[in-house]
C-alpha cells in the first residue's frame, strides 16, 4: 500500500491555516500535530512510522498488544464462568476503548456521571448503565433527556424519593426509564440496605408509571484491593451474600432480576460464585496500574499478573547532574500524587515520586539497572489509572513502539 501523505505533508497541514514544518532531525510531535496526523491518516497512521519515543512529553501511551491481551483474558474468563462483563468507562473515558470492549463481547458499558454518559453517547456508545444515582432535578432531567435518545440507558437508584423523582421526570420526558436498584454491600457509600428495604424499593420501581425495573447492582469497592486472592475471595463472597439473598427475594416476588451487576478488577474471577450475579463492572483491568499490581492473584501471590500493564506515561529527563537522582517533566499534574507511586517500566533499583507539581524525581538504589542523561525518555506504569487518564486530552495507541492511533479521551474532565 502506498502512503498518500508524507510526514512532512502532515506537518504542513497541521494547525488549520498556519503551515507548520519541523525539520526531520527535530523529531518531536506535539499532541496537536499528532491529532492532525490521525485525522488525516486514520487507520493508516502506523504507516507513517512515528515512534512513541518521538512524542512530546509528558504523554499518555497505551500498548495495544497489552490492552488486547487484557480484553481477551476478561472475555475468556467471563465465558468460562458463565457471566458477562460490563466494563466501567470511568477508567478510560475513551470511546475507542469502549467500542473495543463491546466488540470483544462486553454486554454494555458503565458510567459514573451523566456528563460521562453524554460524551460516550455522542461518540456512538449506546449501551450505558449509570452506576451512580442522580439526585438533583437538573441531573435527573439530563439523564431522562439522554434516555430519550438512548433507549439502552439504564439508571441506578437507591431511595424511594429518588425513584419517584425519576419516574416523574421520565413521564415528563415521555419515556419509560430503565432502572436498577443499587444495593449497599456494607461500605455505606451508596446503595440501599439489602433485604427488606431493597425489596421494597424494587417493588416501588416496578409499580411507578415512568420506570421499568431491570434488576440491581451491588459494587463492593472495599474488596477490590484486598491483598491475597483467598482473603479477597472470602471477603467479597461474604459481603455479597446479603445482596445475593436480596436478588433471590426479588426473583421470588416476580420482579425482574435480569441484571445483577457489581464487582471489579480485583474480584472479576470471584464474582460468578455469588448466586444470581450477571456481570462484572470491571474498570482498571484494561490498563492495570501500580495499585492493582501489588494485590497478588490466584496464580501469583506477589504480583497481580492476570492483566498486563498497558498504560504508561512517557516522560523526559530534565536534570541529571546530581548524584543518585534525576528530575523529569512528569510531576503531580502528569501522574497525580496517588500511592503507590508510578513505577519506572522495565528497570530495577530505582524509585519514582511525583509530589512536585511539574517535576518527577527518580532516585537510584545501589542495584539500579541504569542511570539517565538529560533528554532521555522513559515510561512510567501509572499509579492509579482512572485519575491519570482524566489529566490528558488524548492517549497514543502504540504497537511495537509505533503510534497506531490517537484516541480522544472524550469524557476527560466530565466529572459532573
Ligand atoms: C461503581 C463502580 N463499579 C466498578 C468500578 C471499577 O472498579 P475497578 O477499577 O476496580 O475494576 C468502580 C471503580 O471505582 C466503581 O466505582
Amino acid at each position: 500500500m502506498t502512503m498518500p501523505l508524507s510526514r512532512r505533508h502532515f506537518l504542513q497541514a497541521a494547525g488549520a491555516g498556519a503551515a507548520v514544518w519541523v525539520p526531520t532531525p527535530a523529531r518531536g510531535y506535539s499532541g496537536a500535530e499528532m491529532a492532525a496526523f490521525a485525522a488525516q491518516a486514520g487507520s493508516e497512521l502506523s504507516a507513517l512510522g512515528v515512534s512513541m519515543w518521538d512524542l512530546d512529553t509528558p504523554s499518555l501511551v497505551v500498548d495495544l498488544d497489552a490492552l488486547d491481551a487484557n480484553l481477551a483474558t476478561m472475555q475468556r474468563t467471563m465465558e468460562r464462568n458463565g457471566i458477562a462483563s460490563r466494563p466501567h468507562a470511568k477508567t478510560h473515558k475513551t470511546p475507542a476503548i469502549a467500542r473495543r470492549q463491546l466488540e470483544t463481547g462486553s454486554v454494555g458499558i458503565c458510567v459514573a456521571k451523566v456528563s460521562e454518559a453524554e460524551a460516550l453517547f455522542e461518540h456512538g456508545i449506546d449501551r450505558l448503565l449509570m452506576t451512580t444515582s442522580n439526585v438533583t432535578p437538573f441531573k435527573i432531567r439530563r439523564a431522562m433527556h439522554l434516555r430519550k435518545w438512548c433507549p439502552a440507558f439504564v439508571q441506578a437508584t437507591d431511595t424511594a424519593e429518588n425513584a419517584r423523582d425519576l419516574s416523574a421526570a421520565a413521564e415528563a420526558a415521555g419515556v419509560m426509564a430503565d432502572v436498577v436498584v443499587d444495593v449497599d454491600p456494607g461500605g455505606h457509600r451508596t446503595g440501599i440496605t439489602p433485604g427488606e428495604p431493597a425489596l421494597a424499593l424494587a417493588q416501588l420501581v416496578d409499580r411507578l408509571p415512568g420506570l421499568r425495573l431491570r434488576g440491581m447492582l451491588c459494587y463492593d469497592g472495599g474488596s477490590q484491593h484486598v491483598t491475597g486472592f483467598e482473603a479477597r475471595q472470602a471477603q467479597t463472597l461474604e459481603r455479597l451474600a446479603a445482596a445475593a439473598d436480596t436478588c433471590e427475594r426479588l426473583r421470588r416476588s416476580g420482579l425482574n432480576t435480569e441484571i445483577f451487576s457489581g464487582g471489579g478488577t480485583g474480584t472479576y474471577n470471584i464474582d460468578h460464585q455469588t448466586p444470581g450475579f450477571t456481570d462484572v463492572q470491571v474498570g482498571s483491568y484494561v490498563f492495570m496500574d501500580a495499585q492493582y499490581l501489588g494485590i497478588g492473584g490466584a496464580d501469583d501471590p506477589e504480583v497481580y499478573s492476570d492483566f498486563r500493564p498497558a498504560l504508561t506515561i512517557l516522560t523526559t529527563v530534565l536534570n541529571a547532574q546530581y548524584e543518585g537522582r534525576a528530575t523529569t517533566d512528569a510531576g503531580a499534574k502528569a501522574c497525580t500524587i496517588n500511592r503507590p507511586w508510578s513505577i519506572v517500566k522495565g528497570e530495577r533499583g530505582m524509585s519514582y515520586t511525583s509530589g512536585s507539581d511539574e517535576f518527577g524525581s527518580i532516585r537510584y538504589g545501589d542495584d539500579a539497572s541504569r542511570t539517565y542523561a538529560v533528554g532521555d525518555k522513559l515510561e512510567l506504569i501509572v499509579s492509579h489509572c482512572d485519575p491519570v487518564v482524566n489529566l490528558y486530552d488524548r492517549m497514543y495507541a502504540v504497537r511495537n513502539g509505533l503510534v497506531e492511533a490517537v484516541w480522544e479521551i472524550a469524557a476527560r474532565g466530565r466529572s459532573a
